[in-house]
């Protein structure tokens, strides 16, 4: 049965049977939040609750949004990107799944943030966000609603980084969950998920042959490794750079060359930047780099190339393939800048597969409801995921998988916590 709402703004309704079976597709690969969304169908414990979320309008943001509307949350999607959303997604959650959607793929940024508006505009008691730019808007324009507020959920390490920064100057007016610190988040999205879904983003992209080329990672955090490993996978030689001394240590030790970013351009067919900082490849790097080099970015923000000066570097500017714009500088070198400088692997490729999204969603929903009932005890703050819940999440993923790990003897289990044993 279908439930429709009136309450949209997305590109084409009529690619909602699309949405429905890329939903469907998802949904299969993401038993835990299944697992979960059956409990909330039983136990509603969102009920009533107005909640307000800007995340990638993708088939598995549409199972998360499944899963809180079935456990009672009266939900408004917007997209936290322009370029991420998945149109017929979106069709079909607004006009099958009857859940309000305001996400078009390509929107210019004032519709952006009117979607973001629209998303606001029933006086939210919870926020999720993916890059916080939902909870700005209502901390900086909309500052009336925040005393209904309860508390919100924040998926990704930029958005956490903007949340502390806002505690730290006491400008974080109510409790966030940092869902991108917990264990079953970071160390299977952050690095496999970016890992696979960005190498998709620059093949789709290109379908040029990574086997071969010089591939620079900019930054070795969790996603830094994760696209490092998995260019490396496909035989590209791997550099990376860092600013971190431990990072790049670890970087060394796993095998890949370390240098500084102006040696690594000059060598680089593909850079991709993971840094979640701003301007990394700039315009001294662009002087130095080789006739046909890529350009792509994996941070939440499309500000870690600084495009505006290679917009002024370049004589001409034309858009060769579909997410690949070729500038050609004055001496006659091209380089080609993938998806505008946004999440290569969102806006040219699917995003992260679903089996990755199950455990960073089920920590989505599992947060929500966690806000909900401790909601007097917290403080404007930024919280960590309890660990119980980071654990039965690795735990059911493992039992979904099909795999079965060991428990402690009581022998071993004393010995532990004892400190009078030694040699
Ligand atoms: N972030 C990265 N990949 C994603 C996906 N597939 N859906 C939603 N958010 C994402």
């Amino acid at each position: 049965m279908s439930v429709t709402t009136t309450d949209y703004d997305v590109k084409d309704i009529g690619l909602a049977e699309r949405g429905l079976l890329k939903i469907e597709w998802a949904g299969a690969e993401m038993p835990v939040l299944e697992l979960i969304r059956q409990r909330f169908r039983k136990e509603r414990p969102l009920e009533g609750m107005r909640l307000s979320a800007c995340l990638h309008v993708t088939s598995e943001t549409a199972n998360l949004a499944i899963t809180l509307r079935d456990g009672g949350a009266q939900i408004i999607l917007c997209a936290s990107n322009p370029l991420s959303t998945q149109d017929d997604v979106a069709a079909a959650l607004a006009g099958e799944h009857g859940i309000a959607t305001y996400a078009i793929k390509g929107e210019d940024d004032a519709t952006y943030y009117q979607h973001i508006d629209a998303a606001l505009a029933q006086g939210p008691n919870l926020t999720m966000d993916d890059g916080a730019d939902l909870l700005t808007v209502l901390h900086t324009q909309k500052a009336n609603l925040l005393p209904d507020v309860v508390g919100g959920t924040e998926e990704t390490t930029t958005g956490v980084v903007r949340l502390k920064s806002m505690a730290k100057d006491g400008a974080l007016k109510y409790p966030v969950i940092a869902v991108n610190e917990a264990m079953t988040k970071h160390f299977f999205d952050n690095r496999y998920g970016t890992g696979q879904s960005t190498i998709d983003g620059v093949i789709r992209a290109t379908n040029i042959l990574l086997a071969g080329k010089t591939f620079v990672v900019v930054g070795y955090g969790w996603c830094g490794r994760g696209v490092a490993s998995r260019a490396r996978g496909l035989g590209s030689h791997v550099v990376v750079t860092e600013i971190d001394p431990v990072r790049a240590l670890e970087a060394l030790m796993d095998g890949y060359q370390v240098m500084p970013i102006a040696e690594a351009v000059a060598r680089a067919d593909i850079i991709v930047t993971v840094t979640g900082n701003l301007n990394v490849l700039d315009r001294q790097h662009v002087e130095r780099m080789k006739d046909g080099a890529i350009l792509a970015n994996s941070g939440h923000f499309n500000d870690e190339i600084n495009i505006p000066a290679i917009e002024e570097q370049a004589r001409s500017k034309r858009r060769v393939r579909d997410f690949v714009d070729e500038y050609r500088l004055p001496d006659g070198r091209r380089i080609y800048l993938l998806a505008e400088g946004r999440l290569v692997n969102l806006s040219a490729a699917e995003g992260h597969p679903a089996a990755v999204m199950d455990m960073s969603f089920a920590n989505q929903a599992l947060s929500a409801e966690y806000v909900v009932r401790n909601a007097k005890q917290l403080k404007n703050e930024v919280y960590v995921v309890p660990e119980e819940i980071d654990r039965e999440i690795a735990r059911l993923k493992l039992h979904s998988m099909g795999v079965q790990i060991d428990t402690l003897t009581s022998e071993q289990e004393k010995y532990l916590a004892s400190w009078e044993q030694g040699t």
